[in-house]
């Protein structure tokens, strides 16, 4: 349908009456921030990119690349040279829709405080930088009543997840859409296999098995004339106030699957963990493996595990064995209790889940319509993975209800560069790694 139709023929009246039954009637706040959205007069949907690594690099060309008329206007970073990259290397990757991209010099923000500029200038906002900072910029985008996709996870600490917890009741109540990039949940396979999950294919599901098991990720090693900050900033995925550990930044997709499956959260958790091969001080302070029981509340239990380790298995997976069968998710496959098949997703219909993200996400918009609430089950599976690096960090059970409630909170008291990270090296340039029967919780 015609982009001008769609504005021209839904009033703000019927939009407004739509979307408050969509939500359960609450009272409805304007969907978008600029009065004119639904007028017809402009159908220009602003976009501003707050973290231009790799991931928002693809997300804002996977924006820009929607149906709709969506518009780079603004981009955020820590660091000069990864905006200027991002700049080029999403003109470069849109060839022929170039006119997509209208950042003015002046709309380059640099710095810590460079999300609320960037923020202010746009429709919709795409939150990728690493996830120690997303409880601050998604409260901000909530707070300016902004559109948001925002990447998992979306904390690394209890008191994020509280933040956001409290900022997604907020984005609900002004009916603002929010994805957050747990992209299984936009993929057709993962949504086939959990609907028959749903529909009782397998019965009750019994226990489950999560995998997220390879060689690693890159490491930024210091370099002359970084400040420790910097230095932390640059080489984020070693350091928990940042990244949360891989089993919070990588393996809460897996994680998020069987909380999707089971529609809840584990009631405890108990785990062992540590650092076999990625030691010395270039790898900050995270683990290199996990392996965690997650108990639920009607006893089933998923048994996790995520490894790190260059030369070992390699598994990317998650499987559900129920009353009456079984899930292989990588295979899109079902089986019944002696294994034979009795569902199969054909692969060669699978989608772009990262893609579909987004389109999904800017057609809604354009449409008026409220239709995504992910934020609250975004940071409850990041809880999931953050209870999880509780139990193998302290080598405790650790439970739900204690975790979220900790109020643990490990960021920093003021973001700056010349500004003291929470964790510093020793004089072997080494960092404080858990010790599990020593360290409480973190
Ligand atoms: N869904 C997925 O499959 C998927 C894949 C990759 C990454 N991710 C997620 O995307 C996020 C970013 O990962 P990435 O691989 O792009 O990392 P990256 O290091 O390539 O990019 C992060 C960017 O954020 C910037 N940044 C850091 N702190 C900032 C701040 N306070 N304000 C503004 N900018 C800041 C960095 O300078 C960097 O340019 C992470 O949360 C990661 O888990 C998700």
């Amino acid at each position: 349908m015609n982009q001008k139709r769609i504005f021209n023929s839904q009033s703000r009246r019927d939009f407004v009456k739509k979307s408050s039954l969509l939500a359960g009637g609450a009272i409805a706040a304007p969907l978008l921030s600029r009065a004119n959205f639904f007028s017809g007069a402009d159908d220009t949907i602003k976009i501003a990119l707050i973290g231009c690594g790799g991931r928002g690099t693809g997300a804002a060309v996977q924006a820009l690349s929607t149906k709709q008329n969506v518009q780079l206007v603004a981009m955020a970073d820590a660091f000069k040279n990864r905006l200027d990259d991002s700049y080029k290397n999403i003109i470069e990757a849109l060839e022929d829709k170039k006119g997509r991209v209208q950042v003015k010099e002046e709309h380059k923000f640099v710095g810590f405080d460079a999300y609320k500029k960037a923020i202010a200038l746009a429709d919709v906002v795409i939150l990728t930088t690493p996830p120690g900072f997303r409880p601050i910029h998604f409260e901000e985008a909530v707070n300016q009543s902004k559109q948001i996709f925002m990447e998992k996870p979306v904390a690394t600490d209890p008191a994020g997840i509280a933040r956001v917890l409290a900022a997604a009741e907020k984005a609900k109540a002004k009916k603002l859409n929010v994805v957050v990039g747990l992209q299984r949940r936009y993929q057709s396979s993962y949504r086939e296999l959990i609907k028959r999950v749903h529909d009782g294919m397998i019965g009750d599901i019994v226990s489950a098995q999560a995998w997220w098991n390879n060689d690693g990720v890159w490491v930024h090693p210091r370099q002359p004339g970084w400040t420790e900050m910097e230095y932390q900033m640059r080489n984020w995925y070693y350091f928990v106030w940042l990244c949360g550990d891989h089993i919070t930044e990588q393996h809460i997709h897996n994680l998020d699957v069987i909380n999707w499956a089971l529609e809840a959260y584990p009631v405890k958790a108990q785990g062992m963990g540590g650092r076999e091969v990625r030691k010395g001080k270039d790898y900050g302070q995270i683990f290199d493996h996990h392996f965690v029981e997650f108990h639920y509340g009607n006893g089933t239990i998923l048994n996790s595990q995520c490894r790190h380790q260059k030369g070992t298995m390699s598994k990317v997976d998650e499987m559900l064995t129920g009353t009456k069968g079984k899930v292989f998710c990588d295979e899109a496959r079902i089986t019944d209790t002696k294994g034979n098949t009795i569902y199969q997703f054909d692969k060669s219909k699978e989608n772009q889940p990262y893609q579909n993200e987004h389109d999904e996400l800017f057609e809604a918009i354009a449409k008026g319509e409220y239709k995504f609430w992910d934020a609250e089950r975004g940071a409850k599976s990041t809880m999931t993975s953050i209870l999880g690096r509780m139990a193998t960090y302290s080598g405790q059970t650790i439970e739900w209800d204690k975790a979220i409630n900790s109020g643990l909170n490990i960021q920093p008291s003021t973001y700056d560069f010349s500004a003291a990270p929470p964790v510093l090296p020793d004089a072997d340039g080494l960092y404080p790694v858990a010790v599990p029967g020593v360290t409480k919780y973190f």
